[in-house]
């Protein structure tokens, strides 16, 4: 949520910001600018809208520096425009500051600044902070680092935030709490980015700052790492795990459909070193110390949001069938504030792509203060939730860019799987047999998947029917129902039809009445235990002129001949269902979307990581 960058070296400033915002647009997309420091003086453009907006803007301008910050907007307080775009500049223009996060004490701060006669131009929660800072360098005769850390004391909420002075043209400072942020090293030169993506193409080395600290970049001089009681940190070198062709669009129009044609590669690296090849042992090196944890739990309770919380519901069907352990599966915007009942025989599993959204990570720190044991399946390497759980799995998927999550999903349940297969025979819950079976099965994914990519221009035909409606119903049973709530936000989210995934049988007691000639029914009618029930809801859904369109197993004829039309998908153990159904309706949704003339990449007012509230 809310991408930022900076640059401080000897290039230019300005296209490695503009190039490092449109790697960063994923994370929000309504705002864009640039703060530039040309002549000992800040010079500032921003603009609502893309960053191509912003690029657009600076067309004929004199964009020449070597010091620079800059900021693409999801925003949080004040309507996306000019005037709340960041940064923001300090009363006496002499700082400018980027921000992302939120400040919640922000009110507090703002009467007591316009007390003081500062006049705030923007409604941006931000803006208080670069005044809070003039106010403090003015007054309290502290450098400009100590003004920032002082300021950042009085502040309530979360930040990643980068700052550039005037009066200091070789210097930048960032600090973070509870936003990610990461300080690329180059050769006397530093790179800012919210994560890996705008840095990788000049350094590899990076440097993740930590909780409350802040740091000094000044050309010519050693990087200085306070933290928050102004004692100095070690800086601690990393490598940068992402590759830059991970990031490009290659060949494929958008990155949604890049990443839904990556899925079989995707699972392969989900599972790759993780199956020994005799078949008889998978392990999940990450969370080997926590082992007898899991398998003494008493209970799992699996918490995330959006398309994660969809893969944790699928967790539940995986765990509850093989371990054979109760599972429960939670909001995590509304786990943290229940005041849930936690034991310390519990295993918390939080799932999340981006290891950044705020509620899931929440809840990381209010299971792990009851003394449960807390296990993360994340996607992006080094990712707060890496690093704050006490032990988990990468999924592995490569970066994700798509705002609507497809590869990452697919992964997440892989490694659910694997989590639940290895439990459940350390357990001596399921046969041996059942157990390579499923071993087998998950290893064919991958070429399933392909079987099923084949079927694009099928599945483009049948959104060509989807398009001309402005609602639709997802269907599934069992497995396979988180799978049609998975298939209904898809085209929510990017095409914004009206769509809605229930549980088949649930239809009766209320979705029905909304069935007529014109609802697309998109019916997932697997070879599965509940398959004849499935027939029986589609005779219902039929018998009021509703129009089904089917994901079925490869073979199947009874379904087929009930619908307008029927994706066949091949033959899986039933608990893997989902890694196999879920690819059709992906691609329905990306081919829905673009005939209908949406942004896919970058839905309306959806960003990829929920790092606020
Ligand atoms: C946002 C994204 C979704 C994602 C959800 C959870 O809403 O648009 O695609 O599923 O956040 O994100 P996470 O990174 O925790 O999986």
């Amino acid at each position: 949520m809310c991408g930022i960058v900076a640059y401080l070296g000897q290039r230019e400033a300005y296209p490695i910001l503009i190039n490092g915002l449109k790697r960063l647009e994923y994370r929000g997309y309504d705002s864009a600018g640039v703060a530039l420091m040309q002549n000992e003086a800040i010079v500032l453009h921003k603009c609502k809208g893309k960053v191509a907006d912003l690029e657009e803007l600076c067309r004929d301008k004199d964009v020449s520096s070597h010091l620079g910050i800059a900021h693409t907007r999801w925003a949080t307080h004040g309507e996306p425009n000019d005037k709340n775009a960041h940064p923001h500049l300090s009363e006496n223009g002499k700082l400018a500051l980027i921000h992302n996060g939120i400040v919640e004490n922000y009110l507090v701060l703002r009467k007591e600044l316009v007390r003081r006669g500062y006049q705030l131009v923007s409604d941006t929660d931000t803006e208080v902070v670069v005044h809070l800072i003039e106010d403090i360098y003015k007054n309290e005769q502290v450098d400009l680092a100590e003004a920032v850390r002082l300021a950042l004391v009085g502040v309530v909420g979360t930040y990643a935030l980068a700052i550039i002075s005037a009066e200091n043209p070789n210097q930048l400072i960032v600090a973070k709490r509870g936003s990610p942020l990461l300080i690329g090293i180059g050769d006397n030169e530093y790179f800012i980015g919210s994560d890996g993506a705008p840095i990788v193409e000049y350094t590899k080395n990076v440097i993740y700052l930590q909780e409350g600290e802040l740091a000094i970049l000044s050309l010519g001089q050693d990087i200085v790492i306070k933290n928050s009681k102004n004692k100095a940190q070690r800086p601690y070198l990393e490598k940068l795990e992402i590759s830059l062709e991970q990031l490009e669009k290659g060949n494929f129009e958008h990155y949604m459909l890049k990443e839904i044609f990556e899925q079989p590669n995707a699972i392969k690296d989900s599972m790759r070193g993780r199956i020994n090849t005799r078949k008889d042992m998978v392990s999940l090196g990450g969370i080997i110390k926590y082992e007898e944890k899991m398998l003494n739990a008493k209970r799992f309770i699996i918490a995330a949001c959006g398309t994660s919380w969809h893969a944790g519901l699928v967790g539940e069907y995986l765990f509850e069938s093989l371990v054979r352990v109760p599972v429960e599966v939670e909001y995590a915007s509304e786990f943290r504030y229940r005041n849930p009942i936690i034991n310390e025989d519990d295993v918390l599993i939080v799932i999340s792509q981006s290891g950044e959204t705020a509620d899931t990570l929440a809840a990381v720190e209010l299971a792990k203060a009851k003394g449960a044991t807390v296990i993360g399946i994340c996607n992006v390497v080094g990712s707060t939730m890496a690093r704050n759980t006490h032990a988990g799995s990468y999924t592995h998927a490569g970066p994700e860019i798509g705002v609507a999550s497809t590869k990452a999903f697919s992964a997440q349940i892989t490694v659910l799987s694997l989590m639940a297969l290895n439990l459940a025979h350390k357990k001596g819950k399921i046969p041996l047999s059942q157990y390579h079976r499923l071993i087998s099965d998950l290893e064919a994914i991958p070429d399933k998947i392909q079987e099923i990519l084949m079927q694009n221009d099928y599945i483009k035909e049948i959104a060509k029917f989807v398009a001309q409606t402005s609602n639709a119903i997802y269907m599934g049973r069992g497995v396979n129902f988180p799978v049609a709530l998975e298939g209904a936000l898809k085209l929510k989210e990017i095409s914004y039809i009206h769509a809605e995934g229930y549980p088949a049988a649930e239809m009766k007691h209320g979705p029905i009445a909304l069935i007529d000639e014109a609802m697309p029914v998109i019916v997932l009618a697997t070879e599965q235990e509940t398959y004849e029930k499935v027939v029986s809801n589609i005779q219902e859904v039929r018998a009021r002129k509703g129009k089904i369109i089917s994901v079925v197993s490869k073979g199947d004829t009874l379904v087929k001949e009930m619908s307008d039309y029927a994706i066949e998908i091949p033959l899986t153990e039933e608990l893997l269902t989902p890694l196999l159904s879920c690819v059709p309706l992906q691609l329905l949704a990306y081919h829905v979307a673009l005939l209908r003339g949406c942004d896919v990449d970058k839905p309306r007012n959806l960003a990829k990581s929920v790092s606020v509230e």
